[in-house]
């Protein structure tokens, strides 16, 4: 290996997301549920930097505790790198450094993010050159928000998720993000709703075999109107989660108290995320939370998916 190629280091970074809409169906055999949800990419994204090296290892930096995280084989970053030298045949490792601003099991895309950026940095660092869908057929291999995470933008995702289609969206819309100082498991959220659903199966609706995105979803993304937006957001993950987690209905009410449009959980949790009218909105709010000592950050949305910085 020459020196150049020793030293050179390929910056890719991917966006967070927030579930606007999220529908759940029914158990399916393989484990997983058929979903039915509108992502928006927000303005919070995980920076890799990937350099070469003969075997694969990760370091994490960046504004938030990274100390929880996994490094060796479990970790999705990983996963995604030798996933990729696996279906290239490439011999050789990584180095990854990864500065994270995601939160982490917060139910807002960050390992998945993580996951994205790797696949394009170490395609263009081991010069593999696969076309954009062989990288989005390994992306969904990597998890079912992998290939959102790969796009960007807003999109609606049916299958698992992964199966994505472009959305029409305008402007850009104003998020305030609680964070919590815990993670919940993505898995026992999806049982914790299954187990809800055995346990009133009487009284409620069976779930959808084929959930949908509810046209008024599509009509508030495209019109880039947070009123239509707060109106419509969903999450059918939200009950359970609340149900693992009640603390987390307070901080909901206190962010509807303090001006935010609508307040939802993320995803499978634990990040509250607050729509707000506008950026004066979205700063008040901000100080609103922050005065009642919440970890708050500010987002917008949509923005790209995941893409290569610098080389
Ligand atoms: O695809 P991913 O590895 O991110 O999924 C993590 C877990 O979340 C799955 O093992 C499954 O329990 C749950 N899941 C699901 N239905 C989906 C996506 C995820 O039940 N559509």
């Amino acid at each position: 290996m020459t020196t150049s190629a020793a030293s050179r280091v390929v910056h890719a970074r991917a966006p967070g997301k927030i579930n606007v809409f999220l529908k759940v169906g029914a158990l399916l055999e393989d484990g997983y549920h058929d979903v039915a949800t509108a992502f928006q990419a927000v303005s919070l994204s995980e920076n890799v930097h990937a350099s070469a090296a003969d075997d694969f290892s990760v370091r994490f930096t960046g504004s938030i505790d990274t100390s929880s995280l996994a490094t060796g084989g479990s970790n999705l970053a990983i996963k995604a790198a030798t996933l990729l030298a696996h279906r290239a045949g490439f011999r050789k490792g990584v180095h990854l450094e990864i500065e994270k601003n995601v939160p982490i099991a917060g139910g807002m895309g960050g390992g998945s993010a993580d996951a994205a950026a790797t696949l394009l940095a170490c395609d263009a660092l081991w010069g593999t050159d696969l076309t954009r869908e062989e990288l989005l057929e390994l992306a969904t291999q990597l998890g079912s928000d992998v290939p959102f995470a790969f796009t960007g933008g807003t999109a609606i995702g049916t299958g698992r998720g992964d199966q994505l289609s472009p959305a029409l969206a305008k402007g850009q819309f104003q998020w305030v993000l609680a964070l919590a100082d815990f993670g919940m498991s993505t898995p026992i959220v999806y049982s914790e709703l299954d187990r809800h659903r055995d346990r009133h199966s009487q009284d409620i609706f069976p779930a959808s075999a084929q959930p949908q995105v509810d046209a008024s979803v599509l009509q508030a993304l495209r019109a880039g109107d947070p009123h239509m937006l707060a109106e419509v957001l969903h999450n059918d993950l939200q009950a359970p989660a609340l149900h693992l987690e009640p603390q987390l209905g307070a901080v909901i009410e206190l962010g509807e108290e303090n001006g935010a449009l609508a307040g939802m959980v993320s995803g499978s949790g634990p990040t509250i995320a607050f729509l707000a009218a506008d950026l004066d909105g979205a700063l008040e709010l901000q100080i609103a939370l922050s005065a009642a000592r919440l970890t708050v950050v500010r987002a917008t949305g949509p923005v790209h998916g995941a893409r290569i910085i610098g080389d």
